[in-house]
């Protein structure tokens, strides 16, 4: 045998073996993602060779991963979104979306019960903040009005917290409200400006992203979640553009169609207005 060979032989014969024993598998797609998977974490030992100490630290901080997740806080979710795992799944199911608006992470603080509010309503349910007034249209991909379009907002406070990161010091639903568009696929809402959002540091993700010297910042920005019958339903934010932040999101998600202007309203130096657009895709796009 030439030399060299042994090794690389006997790790071969391994993930074949590994493939032997999942011929059986009745979950093709399951077994398949599972092989791709193995086959890359055997490359990657290959490449680093860590130590024994090195991979014992792995599975310490994978074990506290799980440690800090709960119905409250979910790490894992974290760890995909700043990997930039998370945008980029997201980015690989919309390849074709022409005029659509690009789709982004939902993240950890959306609620499906946000109340059903009138077209017009305040979100802001502690009077704190600056005011802001958001004016929307929802169109197809040619423009024309999608009526009666369910549109779900929910954003951050001034301090960058979401309502359910404090129960105890934000009203039940602040910041948060479901409109339904009207004949012209027009709604509108007040609200208060949001701030910027930093991820959390003590967690085992922050931690790591700290021995990197990574940033945590989310540029300030607002969520919304659009659905229409016969259309596909849209996830998206839309981000403060003129945030220090803007270009270093954390998790990946800032695309020039989602930048929005806050701007001033004439004679109200403390109040702001956001028109927003969204064109959503058909159903049966691709
Ligand atoms: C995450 C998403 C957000 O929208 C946010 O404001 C903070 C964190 C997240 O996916 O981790
Ligand atoms: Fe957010």
């Amino acid at each position: 045998m030439v030399d060299g060979a042994p090794a690389a032989e006997s790790q071969d014969a391994l993930l074949e073996a590994f493939a032997e024993r999942l011929g059986a598998a009745r979950e093709e797609r399951l077994a398949q993602g599972v092989l791709a998977l193995v086959g890359r974490l055997h490359d990657l030992i290959r490449d680093l060779r860590p130590t024994p100490d090195e991979f014992s630290a792995v599975l310490g901080f994978l074990t506290d991963v799980g440690h800090n997740t709960d119905a409250r806080r979910q790490e894992w979710v974290l760890l995909a979104d700043v990997l930039g795992v998370s945008t980029l799944v997201e980015d690989l199911s919309q390849s074709a979306r022409g005029r659509a608006t690009p789709s982004t992470i939902a993240g950890p603080f959306y609620r499906p019960d946000a109340p059903d509010l009138p077209d017009g309503a305040d979100l802001c349910r502690d009077g704190r903040g600056q005011p802001l007034d958001i004016a929307g249209q929802i169109s197809d991909l040619s423009g024309a009005p999608i009526p009666q379009a369910v549109v779900e907002i929910w954003h951050a406070n001034a301090q960058g917290c979401y309502e359910n990161q404090q129960p105890d010091l934000q009203p039940e639903f602040n910041l948060r409200g479901r409109f339904r568009a009207d004949a012209s696929g027009r709604f509108s809402c007040r609200t208060i400006r949001p701030g910027g959002y930093m991820l959390p540091k003590d967690g085992p993700v922050g931690i790591l992203f700290q021995r990197l010297g990574l940033g945590l910042e989310r540029p300030a920005h607002i969520h919304f979640r659009v659905a229409a019958p016969g259309f596909r339903t849209l996830v998206t934010h839309v981000f403060d553009r003129d945030d220090p932040a803007i270009g270093r999101d954390a998790l990946f998600a800032v695309k020039p169609e989602l930048l929005g202007e806050f701007r001033p309203v004439s004679d109200h130096p403390e109040r702001f207005a956001l028109a927003v657009r969204f064109f959503l895709a058909p159903e049966t796009h691709p």
